[in-house]
């Protein structure tokens, strides 16, 4: 039986995740749902999809939906959530899950009191090259990882607007989580506070996400950025401290391109994970000083690099599993109680946010 996608939020990441299910040949996007019907007709039309609804709530008022995927700004990630795990409908939903802890906390649990599936689109995690990367680390080939450096930048569009003085419309700030009409005007997303703006949620989660994937949650944390007159971090630094003193350095800015590699620095050998690190790529072992480089490529074949974990969804639901055995929802919760704590350390606050309790 062909699996019936539905995507909500129809921006960048949803079209691009759509390019990728095409690729599953058992996979159909059945349903797309956008604040504009307009928006959701071309889309659907673009994509072969049966059902365009111009609300989210129509997005269920045709064919079978097996599972949603949640592609709208961060802000709105929690409400979008629960309007599927009410209905008993499964949910990937972008990275970062939720605004900040509280937020992720309250999905989980309702994704488990209602025993619906709920999974964080940590797609890097489902990477043919994080695998391999995974292989090869149980394997013992890299040894005893010591620390982890790694970085994630580019220069935001309008740039200048985000750093011009006083702060703009500061006085037109929206309630956190609030889902604006469509005929909203279009602002870039990362810069504005009102979107849950700022490095970290949009790309620090990456370097993050890779720390604590192999060296698990931080003991210690250390946090400092620079942040946007409207309060949104640009440019962060964050220093962990994880079991056995180990030490991970993971960046991410706005403010400029970085090379965005990782560097895992074992007892054995060391693996430089190349530009663009978290996307479709390669990587080289790094073994003595004299030895040259062992190097890994991985070819997707044009697709985006969604397509997996679009895959693990489809296994998981079809087997009746309610979280995915490689990113769990404890997963998520470790990530988003290290991400909360570093904004409380560097002070970035969204409108009406409570950090502590949703
Ligand atoms: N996994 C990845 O590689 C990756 C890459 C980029 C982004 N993301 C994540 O995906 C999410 C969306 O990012 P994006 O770059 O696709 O954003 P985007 O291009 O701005 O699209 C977001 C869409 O969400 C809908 N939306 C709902 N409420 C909105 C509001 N208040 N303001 C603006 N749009 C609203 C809009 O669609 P409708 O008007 O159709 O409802 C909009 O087109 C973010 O959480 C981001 O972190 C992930």
């Amino acid at each position: 039986m062909p699996f019936h996608f539905a995507i909500l939020g129809l921006g960048n990441i949803a079209r691009k995740f759509a390019e990728d299910i095409a690729l599953i040949p058992e996979a159909t996007l059945v349903a797309v749902g956008s604040r504009s019907l307009e928006r959701a007709q071309a889309f659907a039309a673009d994509f072969g999809a049966e059902h365009a609804a111009g609300s989210y709530e129509a997005t269920f008022d045709g064919p079978r939906v097996d599972a949603v995927y949640i592609a709208s700004p961060h802000i709105t990630h929690k409400e979008l959530t629960l309007l599927c795990l009410e209905r008993g409908i499964p949910v990937i939903c972008e990275k970062p899950m939720g605004l900040n802890l509280a937020e992720v906390e309250a999905m989980v649990t309702i994704a488990r009191e209602q025993k619906v599936y709920l999974m964080e689109a940590l797609w890097t995690r489902f990477l043919p090259s994080t695998l391999k990367l995974k292989e090869m680390i149980d394997a013992g080939i890299i040894g005893d990882i010591q620390s982890i450096r790694s970085d994630f930048g580019f220069r935001a569009n309008d740039l200048h607007l985000a750093l011009q003085h006083p702060p703009l419309g500061a006085g037109a700030e929206r309630r956190a989580g609030a889902i604006a009409p469509a005929s909203a005007p279009k602002r870039n997303r990362i810069l504005d506070p009102n979107l849950g703006g700022g490095a970290l949620l949009d790309i620090g989660i990456y370097p993050q996400f890779l720390s604590q994937f192999l060296l698990g949650e931080p003991e210690e944390i250390h946090a400092t950025a620079r942040l946007s007159p409207r309060g949104v971090d640009l440019d962060t630094q964050v220093t962990c401290r994880h079991a056995g003193g180990k030490l991970s350095h993971n960046y991410s800015t706005v403010l400029g391109r970085t090379k965005t590699e990782a560097l895992i620095i074992g007892s054995e050998a060391s693996l430089h994970w190349h530009p663009r690190w978290h996307e479709p790529s390669s990587f080289s072992l790094l073994r003595g000083k004299n030895d040259p480089p062992e190097n890994f490529y991985f070819d997707y074949e044009g697709a985006n690099g969604y397509r997996y974990e679009a895959e693990a969804v489809m296994a998981d639901v079809q087997a009746g599993r309610t979280e995915n055995e490689h990113w769990s929802l404890d997963d998520s919760l470790a990530l988003h109680r290290t991400l909360t704590a570093v904004r409380e350390q560097i002070g970035v606050r969204y409108p009406r946010e409570s950090l502590r309790d949703s």
